[in-house]
């Protein structure tokens, strides 16, 4: 039977449109490619700032060089870099005749941040598509290789720099950081429902800050007991508010490598341990991250 000629019209034309548009959108899209030489990237995010991220990126990094892992840190805090003063690293970096960014090493972890590139002095006032130019210099603009592990430090929120570190890198898996604490926990649950969406894992929940001890009578003390972290994925660690970790990142030595034997950076081995052994499995097949089932 004979088709109206309308419609052999409208569908070759609705063919055609659709390949064209496959081809401009796929053109658009950022490509999703293995940093050269990184087997594991992993995200240090929350959705509140002063949480305590940057501290936790720094001494899980050291951790897990620690444990003999070759190890990176990206600032992708592109407003607020603090890696240089975390792992008292602030030279500019070298460049390779690929034009290839150096990342300095200190702690035996490499690390690359803003803070290295600009002067405290300077002014970030960039818009999405710089930050997220910003970010990529940083992540592929940059001979890591060899590494186990890309930590990456993140600014607050949901934002730029989130969306384009999912769409460009092959996340193995995000940490989350909160502190206990209503409105900290409520936008890192919304945080974690980012990832989600974007089918990125999600490891678990660093509770930081969660108790204090007294320095003179040892009685451990919660100041925020009664909030619930069960909207949340599985907690990995809990650290106490304690004046060391604050004076370590002050002086730009992590407290993983001032205090190696202390309780706090058992905790952040504990962590590196944990991680280590999630990621081993993951490479034999057998996944057991924490995804969408919060
Ligand atoms: N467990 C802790 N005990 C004491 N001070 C901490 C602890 N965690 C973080 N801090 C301090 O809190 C401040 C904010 O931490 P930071 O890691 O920069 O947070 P974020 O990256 O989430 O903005 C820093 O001065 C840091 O030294
Ligand atoms: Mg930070």
């Amino acid at each position: 039977m004979l088709r109206p000629l309308i419609t052999i019209v409208r569908r070759s034309y609705v063919t055609k449109l659709s390949e064209r548009q496959t081809s401009l959108i796929a053109r658009g899209l950022p490509k999703k490619e293995p940093i050269k030489g990184v087997q594991d990237i992993i995200v240090v995010a929350s959705g509140k700032g002063g949480v305590g991220k940057s501290t936790i990126a720094a001494n899980f990094a050291c951790s897990m060089a620690r444990l003999g892992k070759r190890v990176g840190l990206l600032d992708g805090d592109i407003f607020g870099p603090t890696v240089p003063l975390l792992l008292n690293v602030h030279s500019e970096p070298d460049v390779n005749d690929r034009n290839l960014l150096i990342p300095p090493q200190n702690y035996n972890v490499k690390c690359l941040s803003m803070g290295m590139l600009t002067t405290p002095k300077d002014s970030m006032i960039w818009r999405g598509p710089l930050v997220m130019s910003a970010v990529q210099r940083l992540l592929k603009g940059a001979e890591w290789g060899p590494l186990d592990i890309l930590v990456i430090d993140t600014p607050p929120g949901t934002g730029d720099v989130h969306l384009s570190l999912s769409q460009h890198a092959p996340i193995t898996g995000v940490i989350l950081v909160t502190t206990p604490h209503t409105a900290a926990v409520q936008v890192t649950v919304r945080g974690a429902k980012m990832y989600e969406k974007l089918n990125v894992p999600i490891f678990g929940v660093v509770e930081n800050m969660k108790y204090s001890i007294c320095e003179n009578c040892n009685q451990r003390l919660e100041f925020f007991k009664d909030i619930s972290m069960n909207l949340l994925p599985r907690t990995l660690i809990s650290l106490p508010l304690h004046s060391h970790i604050a004076e370590c990142s002050e002086s730009g030595v992590p407290i993983v490598i001032k205090y190696p034997d202390s309780e706090y950076s058992n905790l952040f081995t504990q962590l590196a341990k944990e991680i280590s052994e999630i990621l081993d499995k993951n490479k034999f097949g057998k996944p057991d991250f924490h995804r969408g089932t919060f």
